[in-house]
């Protein structure tokens, strides 16, 4: 088993996995983010097609930098926050888009604004999906105010927003008389405080590892493999190489194991034999109105249904 990143670029990742692979042996790639309860409700809604087709799906995570001096260093951490924390986003969004559809292209814009280092310090990435589908990653190391973990997901029949860390629903004040440990990256403990009840638990590490070991038992694969590691590390070399031609570049994968292929769903939805139905409302005074484009002359008209 192995944390994230699964390499500090996809041809390391890619020879991780060719070299488990290879040997035959349990390979479990451990991405918490996948595995919180908050994520795996959601994914649940999507699959069972609460939210309709996904057309986007953002994560964000973001905190003041990480703690330990070899993280900064280009060399032995292969990157900056998109590698350390993109890998959570863009796993996050893949599995909400769907994990059989194809990344093909990534356009990244990164910059490195307050830390005196030479990795990016705070980056944007889109992610584009075979299916028309857009991914998206906001990941920062020069974020104030502590670990800023959200998902949105949007979807022709629904929406999801999820605070996986920052607010889960518990607030405190403190004057700081004895302070103490607030939540994992808290930048304070005086004043307004966002503790996490079970941290653990909410960062998916409980679930996570109840997968890992349930699928190590039973001789099946867990739920996240160095496979899925390999595909993030190539969707991340995409975005490295896109914020600097900045054009969108091409995920480069050797090993496609999802779907190929998959053509963009119809956005057309038909009302009658002669209109599509562009949208549907109710007005103020109680009727129902709706917006309709002509099939054949592309004219858009409403009609009102009292
Ligand atoms: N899934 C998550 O949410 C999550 C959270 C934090 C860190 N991580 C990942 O976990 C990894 C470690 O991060 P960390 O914050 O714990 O770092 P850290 O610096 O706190 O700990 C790294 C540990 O590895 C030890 N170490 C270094 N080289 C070693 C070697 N060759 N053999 C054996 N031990 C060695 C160090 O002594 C140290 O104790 C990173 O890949 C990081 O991205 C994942």
């Amino acid at each position: 088993m192995t944390t994230k990143p699964l390499g500090r670029n996809a041809d390391e990742a890619r020879r991780m996995l060719e070299a488990v692979e290879k040997a035959g042996i349990f390979n479990g790639y451990l991405e918490d983010l996948v595995y919180t309860p908050k994520f795996i409700k959601a994914l649940e809604s999507v699959k069972s097609g609460a939210l309709g087709r996904i057309l986007w799906a953002k994560s964000r995570e973001t905190h003041p930098g990480p703690h330990s001096d070899w993280f900064w260093d280009m060399e032995q951490a292969g990157g900056g926050c998109i590698l350390d924390l993109g890998c959570h986003c863009v796993e996050i969004a893949r599995s909400y888009i769907g994990k059989d559809i194809k990344p093909v292209e990534v356009m990244c814009w990164a910059d490195t604004q307050v830390k005196p280092i030479e990795a990016e310090d705070h980056a944007i990435g889109l992610v584009r999906y075979e299916n028309g589908a857009i991914g998206q990653f906001e990941v920062s190391w020069t974020f104030r105010g502590g670990l800023d973990l959200r998902d949105e997901v949007m979807g022709s029949e629904g929406t999801i927003w999820i605070n996986s860390f920052l607010r889960t629903g518990f607030e405190m004040f403190t004057t700081g008389k004895g302070a103490d440990y607030v939540a994992e990256k808290a930048e304070s403990n005086t004043g307004w405080l966002f503790p996490v009840g079970d941290e653990l638990n909410e960062l998916g590490y409980n679930h996570m590892f109840m997968d890992m070991l349930n699928a190590l038992e039973s001789g099946q694969p867990p739920k996240e493999t160095f496979y899925d590691g390999y595909v993030v590390n190539c969707i991340l070399d995409a975005a490295y190489r896109s914020s600097k031609s900045k054009l969108w570049e091409p995920v480069q994968l050797d090993h496609w194991r999802g779907r190929v292929g998959v053509t963009r769903d119809s956005h057309l939805t038909s009302f009658d034999e002669n209109h599509y139905l562009v949208k549907e409302e109710i007005t103020h005074y109680g009727a129902k109105k709706l917006i309709l484009k002509n099939k054949k002359t592309g004219k858009i008209s409403e009609q009102i249904l009292e």
